[in-house]
C-alpha cells in the first residue's frame, strides 16, 4: 500500500541572524520536506526596487504601485529544492544577499501592500506538502494553524558573530560592532512595524540557541516534530 502523501507546515520565526535558515534547511532534509525562505522573497523585492531606482525610504508607495506588474514564485527543482523566480527569471543568492539589498530590505518588508502581496504567495507553498517555512510572521500570520511553530533566537552578540562568519553577507569593512548595530536596527524595524511585526506566536516553542550547534538545535526540533506526527 502506498504511504499517503504527508502535508503539514513547520513555522520557524525569529530575528535576523539567529540561524533559522541553516536549521530550516537541515530540518527539511531530515523530514523530507521543502525549505521555504520567506526572507528571500522580501529580498527579491528589495533587489527589484533597486533595479527600478525606487526610493523605498521616502517613496514606499512607488514600490506598492509596481506590485501588479511583478511576479514572484518558488518553483520546484529536481532535487527537492526550490528556486525563486522573479518575473520568470531565476534570481541568484548573490543578488539577494548583497549588502545593498540587506540595507533596505526591512524598509521594504514594512510596507503593508507588500505584506498583503506576499501573504497569498507564501500560503500557496502549502500545496508542496511538507514545508519548513522560515520568516518573521509565519506562525502568527501566514500559517497560524501550522502544526509546529518554533521561535528561534540568540543574544545580539552571538547573532553578530554568526553573521560575521558568513562570507558574502556583510560588507568588506564589516566589524563585530557594525554588524551588531545593523542587526539591531533591522530587529527594531521588524518588531515595531504595524503590519505583522516580528514576534513569537503564543503557541510557539521558543529556543535560545546561544552555545548550541546547528545540529543540536535541529535534533531538538526534529525530535519534537517526530514525536508529534501520527
Ligand atoms: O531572514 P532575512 O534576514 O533574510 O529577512 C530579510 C528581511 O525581511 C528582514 O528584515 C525581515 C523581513 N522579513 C519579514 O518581514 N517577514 C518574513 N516572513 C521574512 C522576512
Amino acid at each position: 500500500m502506498n504511504k499517503p502523501e504527508q502535508s503539514y507546515q513547520v513555522a520557524i520565526d525569529g530575528p535576523a541572524a539567529a540561524g533559522k535558515s541553516t536549521i530550516a534547511r537541515l530540518l527539511a532534509e531530515r523530514l523530507g520536506g521543502f525549505y521555504v525562505n520567506t526572507g528571500d522573497m522580501y529580498r527579491a523585492l528589495a533587489w527589484a526596487a533597486r533595479q527600478n531606482n525606487i526610493d523605498v525610504d521616502n517613496k514606499p508607495e512607488s514600490l506598492a504601485e509596481q506590485l501588479p506588474q511583478w511576479e514572484l514564485e518558488y518553483r520546484r527543482q529536481e532535487n527537492r529544492s526550490l528556486q525563486l523566480f522573479f518575473n520568470g527569471e531565476p534570481i541568484s543568492q548573490e543578488k539577494l544577499r548583497a549588502p545593498a539589498v540587506t540595507a533596505i530590505v526591512s524598509q521594504v518588508a514594512r510596507i503593508p501592500q507588500v505584506r498583503q502581496w506576499m501573504l497569498e504567495r507564501q500560503r500557496q507553498c502549502k500545496s508542496l506538502g511538507v514545508i519548513i517555512m522560515e520568516g518573521r510572521d509565519i506562525g502568527t500570520v501566514i500559517f497560524p494553524q501550522a502544526k509546529f511553530k518554533f521561535f528561534i533566537t540568540a543574544s545580539p552578540l552571538e547573532r553578530a558573530r554568526r553573521r560575521l562568519a558568513q562570507s558574502g553577507e556583510v560588507a568588506a569593512d564589516a566589524t563585530l560592532a557594525k554588524v551588531a548595530a545593523e542587526i539591531e536596527a533591522r530587529d527594531h524595524i521588524d518588531s515595531t512595524r504595524e503590519t505583522a511585526p516580528l514576534r513569537a506566536a503564543e503557541d510557539a516553542i521558543t529556543l535560545v540557541t546561544d552555545g548550541m550547534t546547528q545540529y543540536q538545535v535541529t535534533d531538538h526540533l526534529a525530535g519534537i516534530i517526530e514525536r508529534g506526527l501520527p
